[in-house]
């Protein structure tokens, strides 16, 4: 941990990843991002690095290097990031703020295999370091595919640009995205060939769901408020679902999905990234470590699938045409550049056991799935009923139970629905709704992301052995997948997924929240 870090956290001003402004500030640095004039640069990160300058949240001594194939220089590089923060950023571009952002921005062309390319990188990188004085402080992100990682670690090592960790020295970082693999073999291949040149100490893994504001607001709700952790478990707690429901189809990422599906795109990192902030004990502390041991022991707690409980307790879907939003829109079959027979699922629906002493018999339902009736992201924490006694007692007309539901997005927030006495003489009982929404102003997960990388805050990061056990648990599943003789099961585009996803927890009594 870095020495401000240390500082910070033990003055107690840190919270969960979040520090406090002056620190990234004061963290001196170049960014080098290897991708830089590619999709990600230009919709997230350019766009997440213009609003931390907006808000004074960057080094006062800071770089930012493209480093990728594209002919370009400065200025074209400057153009290019304009084009991204104009398109995607959740605030407008000024006149000001841009003078103010863009003399960081700067380009470096080559590739990722020729050592040239990196001594050139190396070049413009030392320049920076003694104009700027940013100390030899470096953080590579490689905004890659995964199959680049390794000729750029080594070729980052071979230009002897890497230097091991040390508290006294200035930092050298390196930043994956994911997939992180497509199952846990390559997942374990794509980390031991980060670990042949870094120190896992020095690796940011990103979740881009761990950035945002209402997922990191889990572990705040959890354990800065008294209420809940007396309930927080099976003696109350009925069922937990995980609802990440988006409208858009593939896209233009066919050649990614075509090989990875939902199971792999969502369920692996996200939706059991949020599982874990739902179920994990209190850590022992919010240092980084603490907090991720105790995401990892969730995750290790998964009751592993047998081959035959995959059948009955995972469902897949694949988005037939149908209408999104009062739009026609075709079948995934049917989306350019892909297979027209593919068998890759765009939706998931399955339930799990978290198999420890707090969740011991609570089932947990998670679903994803593109091309569904509308995007919403919600975690919904069903508590069991009331006894069947005083106004519960009716024969055949149950109370609603209370559900407390997180919304991730959109409308960030999160209700309660609790039973009330409707005003009048008759005892009437119906549910109401205690209602918070977040104001508007939720920074994107990238802000957040790249605020943490620059100050060295692994907190919402993955380290290498969760991300190898959420494979170890979703192997179970692609193996069983691999052998079956079944397709996914069709669902209309624009509805919630294919009805063998309501029978599947209808077996169980229990229906999926309407969102
Ligand atoms: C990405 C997935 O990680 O997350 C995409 O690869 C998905 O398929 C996206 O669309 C969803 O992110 P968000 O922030 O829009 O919910």
């Amino acid at each position: 941990m870095s020495d401000d870090l240390q500082r910070a956290r033990s003055a107690g001003n840190s919270h969960l990843g979040l520090l406090p402004h002056r620190l990234a500030r004061d963290t001196p640095c170049v960014l080098a991002v290897f991708g830089g004039a590619g999709d990600l640069s230009h919709k997230k990160l350019l766009p997440a690095l213009y609003n931390l300058s907006l808000e004074g949240d960057l080094p006062q001594r800071f770089a930012i290097v493209g480093f990728s194939m594209e002919k370009l220089d400065d200025e074209a590089y400057r153009q290019f990031a304009r084009d991204g923060v104009e398109r995607n950023s959740r605030r407008p571009v000024t006149a000001d703020a841009w003078n103010k952002f863009a003399p960081s921005l700067h380009f470096v062309s080559g590739t990722f295999s020729e050592a040239g390319d990196y001594q050139k990188l190396k070049q413009r990188i030392a320049e920076h370091d003694r104009t700027l004085g940013t100390g030899g402080n470096h953080i590579f992100y490689f905004a890659v595919p995964p199959q680049f990682i390794d000729s750029c670690s080594a070729g980052l090592t071979a230009a002897g640009m890497i230097s091991p960790p040390d508290s006294d020295k200035p930092f050298t970082r390196v930043v994956v995205e994911k997939p992180i693999g497509r199952d846990l073999a390559s997942a374990a291949e794509i980390n031991s060939q980060l670990a042949r040149h870094f120190d896992e100490s020095q690796i940011f893994r990103i979740d881009h769901y761990l950035g945002k504001e209402t997922v990191e607001n889990l572990m705040v709700l959890r354990f800065a408020n008294a209420i809940f952790e007396p309930v927080w478990g099976a003696r109350f707690i009925d069922h937990v679902q995980i609802t990440v429901a988006e409208q858009e189809g593939v896209g233009s990422r066919a050649a990614y999905y075509e090989h990875a599906g939902a199971l792999r795109d969502m369920v692996q990192s996200h939706i059991l990234q949020v599982l874990c902030m739902i179920a994990m004990e209190p850590p022992r502390s919010i240092h980084p470590e603490a907090v991720r041991d105790a995401k990892l022991d969730v995750i290790r707690s998964l009751r592993p699938f047998e081959a035959a409980d995959v059948e009955r307790l995972v469902v897949r879907g694949q988005y037939d045409e149908g209408l999104v939003g009062g739009e026609k829109v075709r079948a995934y079959r049917a989306e350019e550049r892909i297979a027209p027979d593919s068998t890759v699922e765009t939706f998931v629906a399955l339930k799990c056991y978290v198999e420890n002493w707090r969740w011991a018999g609570v089932p947990f339902y998670l679903r994803t799935g593109k091309r569904m009736a509308k995007r919403a992201s919600e975690v919904a924490i069903y508590f069991k009923q009331v006894p069947r006694v005083l106004y519960n007692a009716r024969p055949g007309s149950p109370l609603a139970p209370n559900v407390l539901s997180i919304r991730i997005q959109p409308d960030e927030g999160l209700s309660l629905n609790i039973v009330s006495k409707q005003p009048g003489a008759a005892l009437k009982l119906s549910p109401v709704k205690v209602d918070f929404h977040y104001s508007s102003a939720t920074p994107e997960a990238y802000e957040t992301l790249l605020r943490d990388i620059i100050v060295g805050d692994q907190t919402l990061f993955m380290r290498r052995d969760t991300v190898e056990a959420a494979w170890n648990f979703i192997q179970n599943i692609l193996d069983a997948w691999a052998v079956s003789s079944s397709d996914p099961h069709p669902y209309a585009a624009g509805s919630w997924g294919p009805t063998e996803a309501a029978v599947m927890i209808a077996k169980d009594g229990r229906a999926w929240r309407t969102l």
